[in-house]
């Protein structure tokens, strides 16, 4: 396993939202509450980026088909 600094930890706020590219992986870091979350920044469905993806519950919402993933779990 590898270590990546993405960003320091002074410049995180609820609603931050950054793509960060890792080798082949695109991944979103987000902070929702408090919590922080690294997810894949595109949608698996039609690869739509999730940047402007809405949060509704611990869900996030493409905004393309309304497609909905666990920010948590991916489910
Ligand atoms: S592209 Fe995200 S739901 Fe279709």
């Amino acid at each position: 396993m590898r270590y990546y600094s993405l960003e320091k930890l002074i410049n995180l706020f609820d609603g931050y939202r950054e793509v960060f590219k890792i080798d082949n992986h695109s991944l979103m870091l987000l902070q929702i509450d408090g919590q922080r979350y690294a997810v894949e920044s595109s949608c698996p469905h039609r690869e739509y980026p999730l940047t402007a993806s809405d949060v509704v519950g611990d869900e996030l919402v493409c905004p393309k088909h309304h497609y909905r993933f666990g920010i948590s779990d991916g489910q």
